[in-house]
């Protein structure tokens, strides 16, 4: 044969496909997610995400500056909130001594320079685990934002350098961004969750926060995996809004949408890769069926060079040991 095409000369060796790889992974890209309870020396590892744990606050301080040591410079926090704090209106959501405002005081306290990202909906705090507040057996919008808006301010004065709505209520974006101009924060940022589908793969972060639904499910508020168009909607209005980073969230059966979301708006665009997704690779690898390291950074990879410049993984540790 003679060919004037032989594709696979940058493919005969790891230094030439080294060369010409167009997608790198780095610690940068990576946002870690934390699970943080009340008490002491607590570290629960969650039955359905081997390998992950939720700590009380002065484990968790270990950890963020573990990651910071490793070259991680972001976190994302969620707090579980005992059953006796819960109700509908959610109030313990922006109670200034909650566990939230505390994590966060402390973590900016103990490791200045890492980018604190705290979720916002009511789901923890919600005496019916939805993620805003019921009435007859619905979920009220504009009472929700309301909510929403109090728990970012909270969130905000304790420090956090962006909020992360993931609610998927109507209009939140906008009023928490107003309602930040109005008081004064106007150095803390917003990332939208903005594409965020109902999933069956939220399971096992449900069971870390011991947060699902109580009944129904979520698909009046999170959005229909049938649909493409309606996150590229959802996406443009949260920059319209106000968001300075959005979100496609889960993200492997969603690589789709997070391509066109890159390609539709002018800010970052960051991928949950979510509770379900880390379980597949852990339980498939714990089988014997799957090599799980190679896993983690195939998958990695794959989200990244769908469009995703930031990831949050519950992988990130291990990613970064296993690109280093
Ligand atoms: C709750 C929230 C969920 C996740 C992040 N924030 C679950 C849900 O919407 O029910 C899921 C994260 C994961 O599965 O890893 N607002």
């Amino acid at each position: 044969m003679q060919l004037i095409r032989r594709n696979r000369i940058l493919r005969a060796g790891p230094a030439i496909r080294s060369l010409v790889a167009e997608t790198i992974l780095t610690p940068r890209d990576f946002i870690a997610p934390l699970f943080i309870d009340e008490g002491e020396n607590v570290r629960f590892e969650i039955p359905s995400m081997p390998g992950y744990f939720r700590r009380s606050l002065d484990g968790t301080l270990a950890e963020v500056k573990d990651l910071f040591g490793l070259g991680i410079r972001s976190v994302l926090l969620f707090v579980k909130a005992p059953d006796a704090l819960k109700d509908n209106t959610g109030r313990e959501a922006w109670n200034r001594e909650g566990l939230m405002q505390r994590s966060v005081r402390a973590i900016k306290d103990a490791v200045p320079e890492m980018v604190v990202m705290t979720d916002v909906a009511l789901d923890p705090y919600s005496s019916y685990g939805h993620d805003g507040i019921v009435r007859d057996g619905r979920i009220l919008n504009d009472e929700t934002v309301e909510a929403l808006v109090r728990m970012s301010l909270s969130h905000a004065e304790a420090g956090a350098d962006l909020v992360a709505p993931s609610d998927m209520m109507d209009g939140r974006i906008g009023a928490i961004r107003q309602a930040l101009e109005e008081n004064n924060y106007t150095g803390v940022g917003i990332m939208a969750y903005s594409a965020k589908y109902a999933s069956c793969f939220y399971g096992p972060f449900r069971d870390a926060l011991d947060s699902a639904p109580g009944f129904g499910d979520k698909k009046t508020y999170q959005m229909n995996y049938a649909n493409r168009i309606e996150a590229i909607k959802e996406t443009l209005q949260d920059v319209q809004e106000g968001a300075d980073i959005v979100m496609v969230k889960p993200a492997l059966a969603y690589l789709d949408i997070i391509r066109e979301v890159k390609n539709a708006v002018q800010v970052p665009v960051s991928a949950y890769n979510i509770s379900g997704e880390y379980a597949m690779i852990k339980a498939a690898s714990k089988m014997g069926w799957l090599d799980e390291d190679k896993a983690i950074l195939e998958t990695l990879t794959a989200i990244k060079r769908a469009g995703a410049d930031l990831i949050a993984t519950y992988f990130a540790k291990e990613a970064v040991r296993l690109i280093s």
